[in-house]
């Protein structure tokens, strides 16, 4: 390129130009052209630059040729040039061939945004026409020529975002037109001079991001037109001028990341214009002055990060048209003013890391545009306002590390920008509220370190954007939710030091997840046991070596086994102790790892409360075993079902995780399964016991039959109906029970239905193999299961339908491809064990009826679903 430019501008050529054109001011252009050239030359210049239109051509005959043709020149009417503005033109080079004795016209001189580099040589200040000199953004280095104090119509001076270093020359304050004086981000080091005080029309000095030291001079209070002062990012020192509050045009004040030291001068409470004040980092002591409640204009305070004390003060508090205000980092004391309620347009506001005690003010929830709030690090006290709830905007909140108590207000789940929320370290009780499930927009969740308890909700899925979950040190319990499956994956999860159990869902998440200190958790991830069944896996038949119990308790009942367990637990230990060095067979310790509490125990006490399963307390027999009534204390019933020998054949894989699923489910109509304990010698299923036995019992037998009236039988067909319809429709996957028969349904005192058996014929896999293995019941096995061999909830739906025919009935109704609507009425079909009802019941059994024939229908399509059957019961039987 600069060699191109040579031939091009070889003497020879030019003085033919000259030749052929005759204007005298050409002259004077054409040597101003012929040294910009030669500076050109020694410019790296990019091949696609606006400054190839810098040549002279043989053939152009147009003698003012810079003024016209060149980028970036504007020329007088004389032909000098006045401007010349090469900004953003990507050029690389330096100034040491530059024409300024030449160029002596010039008013405007712009190289911002390129890669100049080298100093700026002293001769600029034979550019003294010069109004507007911009080197910004480029590699200039060395110092400020002092010389350029000559320059006295410069009204703009911009040197920001060099290299250069040294001193502020004195003289600077020589250049009285100045308005607008730019040094920052530079190596600029000594002290501020006093003489900049002189620079009378100066709007803007920005000195930031230099090296500065020593102190503000208190002279640039003079500069009585300042709107703009920085001098942030310095190393000065020294208390801030109390004459700075002269400055009563003053918009912007940045004072921050200095060494100022001292209290903050109530003066600057007369900056009436003030918009913007930062004193933020330096080693500012005293309180806020009060003074500051004159600021008027102010939209953003910084003071954070000094050691300022005493209460924020009210008058502060107050303004109207503050936006964002950070005092973080200091010790500030006192409870936080609830006028913070008054300050309605404030968007921003950190009062972190300081000593403020008391509540957070229910006023608080005044502050409708609120978007970052932290009032992390203090010593608040108190429950969390649910009125925060209305921030409506809000997208962070930290309120992390004080001593919060109370519940999470379920008021935060109106929070529909947040996207972080931090309530680490506090005394926060109770349960997570579901809806946290609502914050979709959530990236970081911190709760970790309080005292919150229960179960983590499932609605934890809803949290679809979440990128960190900390909900570690708290009492959480129960199962983690298999909703953590349904979030996005790549999610950090520390759900470590909880009283969770359980094993650890599949899901990606959890690899690398940190769930230590559960010692009920089990799963194939750092830091946790290995589940049974993982266990299983790896040793093949581990029934045979040892007793595995998974029991997970219900929120309220089963204090039987509560009890039982504490002390089994008791005795375990106890055991230990007297043993102490009896070595612990690694492998069942293992097993008993899953609750921590000793399976050997509960097998042994269900022995002793069932004389070895002996036929006298047996209450009857199903399909997988027989059930036995243990009383384990006195009062405490639960009902065991030992399991045949076959069944130890039960297909492992997923076995104990199916157990606990059906362990959580949580329906007064179902009935509840404790747990599962297996023992080389017996594996058997613990269930709620219920006092009246299996609806197919009562039936049997006439006495027991009269016993259940209409009502009775139409409520028993309404309650199965729902406990179906929840078991379907509530439970995510859904939950077949495959085997519903008048023997699955128990009555309790009362004659309330309960079902029993849920999922225990998948639990144990006998649908698996063939044909004669399928699942359920003779009689009521749906007509399509024979061929599909595929179990859904509409075979549930056949064989519920089977069972209200049959209670209506008062037994099973036998082959019944044809029964028709007419015919299945209760004056036909009615159990005639008991006497007709009132009109009024004789309508409900009759709806039984239709609703049974419509879910007897042979195509499984054609049937209703239990909520459909369910609604419908219960619209018309209230
Ligand atoms: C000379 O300059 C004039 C005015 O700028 C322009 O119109 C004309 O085309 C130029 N002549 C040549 C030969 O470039
Ligand atoms: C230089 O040109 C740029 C854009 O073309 C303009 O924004 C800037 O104000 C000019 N500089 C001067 C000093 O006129
Ligand atoms: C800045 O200037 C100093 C000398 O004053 C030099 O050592 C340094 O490399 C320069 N830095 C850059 C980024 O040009
Ligand atoms: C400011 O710093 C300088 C050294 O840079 C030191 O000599 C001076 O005593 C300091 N002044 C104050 C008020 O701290
Ligand atoms: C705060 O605002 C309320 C009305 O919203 C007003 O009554 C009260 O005087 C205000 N407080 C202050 C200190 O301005
Ligand atoms: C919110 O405030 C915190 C603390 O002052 C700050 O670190 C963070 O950058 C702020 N976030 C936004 C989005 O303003
Ligand atoms: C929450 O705050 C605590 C302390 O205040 C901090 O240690 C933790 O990193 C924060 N959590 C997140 C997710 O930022
Ligand atoms: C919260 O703590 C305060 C004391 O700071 C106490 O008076 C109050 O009873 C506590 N509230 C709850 C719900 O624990
Ligand atoms: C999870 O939290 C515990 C306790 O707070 C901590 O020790 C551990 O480092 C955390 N793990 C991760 C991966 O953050
Ligand atoms: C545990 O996980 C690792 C890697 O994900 C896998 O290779 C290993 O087979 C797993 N172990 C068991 C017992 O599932």
């Amino acid at each position: 390129m600069t060699s191109l430019n040579f031939l091009l501008f070889s003497p020879t050529l030019l003085i033919i130009i000259t030749l052929s054109s005759t204007p005298n001011f050409a002259c004077a252009s054409l040597k101003e052209a012929n040294a910009l050239l030669k500076w050109k030359a020694s410019l790296e210049i990019p091949n696609n630059a606006f400054l190839s239109s810098w040549l002279l051509l043989p053939m152009n005959s147009n003698a003012s040729f810079p003024c016209t043709s060149w980028f970036g020149i504007v020329c007088n009417a004389d032909g000098s040039i006045r401007k010349l503005n090469l900004t953003s033109s990507g050029v690389k080079g330096t100034l040491h061939q530059f024409p300024f004795a030449l160029l002596h016209g010039l008013t405007h001189f712009d190289l911002s945004v390129n890669n100049f580099f080298g100093p700026i040589p002293p001769e600029i200040r034979l550019l003294s026409k010069l109004i507007h000199l911009d080197f910004s953004e480029n590699k200039f280095s060395g110092v400020i020529p002092p010389k350029i104090g000559n320059l006295n119509r410069l009204t703009v001076l911009y040197l920001f975002s060099n290299n250069i270093s040294g001193s502020i020359p004195i003289e600077l304050g020589n250049l009285n037109s100045l308005t607008d004086l730019q040094v920052a981000y530079n190596q600029l080091s000594g002290s501020i001079p006093s003489s900049l005080a002189n620079l009378k029309n100066l709007h803007t000095l920005y000195l930031h991001e230099n090296k500065l030291s020593g102190p503000i001079p208190i002279e640039l209070g003079n500069l009585e037109s300042l709107t703009h002062l920085a001098v942030s990012n310095n190393q000065l020192n020294g208390s801030i001028p109390s004459s700075l509050g002269n400055l009563g045009n003053l918009q912007w004040l940045m004072l921050k990341d200095n060494k100022l030291s001292g209290s903050i001068p109530t003066e600057l409470g007369n900056l009436k214009s003030l918009t913007n004040l930062a004193v933020n980092r330096n080693l500012l002591i005293g309180s806020i002055p009060v003074s500051f409640g004159d600021l008027t204009s102010l939209n953003s305070l910084y003071m954070h990060q000094n050691q300022l004390s005493g209460p924020i003060p009210i008058q502060l508090v107050i303004l109207k048209s503050l936006i964002d205000l950070k005092l973080n980092k200091n010790q500030l004391s006192g409870s936080i003013p609830p006028e913070f309620g008054n300050s309605t347009q404030l968007q921003r506001l950190d009062l972190s890391s300081n000593r403020l005690t008391g509540q957070i003010p229910k006023e608080f929830g005044k502050m409708k545009r609120m978007l970052n709030l932290s009032l992390a690090d203090n010593q608040l006290s108190g429950i969390i306002p649910p009125e925060i709830g209305s921030f409506e905007l809000i997208e962070v909140l930290d309120l992390s590390t004080n001593r919060l108590n109370g519940s999470l207000p379920i008021s935060i789940g109106q929070w529909e920008h947040i996207h972080y929320l931090n309530l680490s370290n506090n005394k926060l009780g109770e349960k997570v509220p579901s809806e946290i499930g609502k914050l979709v927009q959530l990236t970081k969740l911190d709760l970790s370190q309080n005292f919150l308890s229960d179960v983590i909700p499932s609605e934890v899925q809803g949290l679809q954007s979440l990128q960190k979950l900390d909900l570690s040190h708290n009492r959480l319990s129960g199962s983690i939710p298999n909703a953590f499956t349904r979030l996005p994956h790549g999610i950090d999860i520390n759900l470590s030091y909880n009283e969770l159990s359980g094993p650890v869902p599949q899901s990606p998440n959890f690899v690398n997840a940190s769930i230590e200190g559960n010692p009920g958790v089990c799963g194939n991830i750092t830091g946790v046991k290995l589940c049974a069944n993982q266990m299983i896996k790896k040793k093949n038949n581990p029934f045979h070596h040892g007793v595995i119990l998974v029991i997970i308790f219900p929120l309220i009942g089963a204090a039987v086994l509560l009890g039982l367990f504490t002390y089994g637990h008791i005795a375990y230990r106890q055991q230990k102790k007297r043993s102490p060095h009896k070595p612990l067979d690694e492998e069942s310790r293992d097993y008993f790892s899953i609750t921590s509490f000793d399976g050997g125990v509960v097998y042994d006490d269900i022995l002793k409360a069932t004389d070895d399963f002996d036929e006298a307390y047996s209450i009857g027999t199903g399909g997988y075993g027989t059930v036995y009534k243990a009383e384990i204390q006195p009062n405490n019933v639960v009902a065991v079902k030992k399991l045949h020998s076959s069944s130890e054949n039960v297909d492992q894989n997923g076995f104990l995780n199916e157990v606990r699923t059906l362990t959580n489910i949580r329906h007064r109509n179902i009935v509840k399964l404790y747990g599962y304990c297996s023992h080389p010698r017996h594996s058997f299923l613990i269930y709620e016991y219920l006092e009246k036995g299996s609806l197919g019992s009562i039936l049997r037998i006439d006495d027991l039959a009269k016993e259940l009236d209409w009502l009775k039988r139409v409520n028993i067909v309404k309650v199965v109906a729902n406990g179906l319809a929840y078991m379907h429709h509530d439970c995510s996957p859904p939950i077949i029970h495959r085997d519903i028969s008048i023997a699955n349904i128990l009555l309790d005192s009362d004659y309330e239905a309960h079902i029993s058996d849920f999922g225990t014929s998948k639990l144990l896999k006998l649908d698996s193999s063939n044909w004669t293995a399928i699942a359920g019941t003779y009689g009521y096995i749906a007509p399509e299961l024979a061929y599909t061999m595929v179990a859904t909830e509409k075979c549930d739906v056949y064989s519920f339908g089977i069972v209200a025919l049959e209670v209506i009935m008062g037994k099973h109704p036998g082959e019944l491809p044809t029964l028709s609507a007419d015919y299945l009425v209760l004056g036909n079909v009615g159990d005639s064990r008991i006497p007709h009802p009132s009109p009024q019941v004789e309508k409900q059994v009759d709806l039984v009826l239709s609703l049974s024939r419509a879910c007897l229908n042979s195509n499984p399509n054609g049937r209703p679903t239990m909520r459909q059957v369910s609604n419908l019961l219960m619209k018309d039987l209230l």
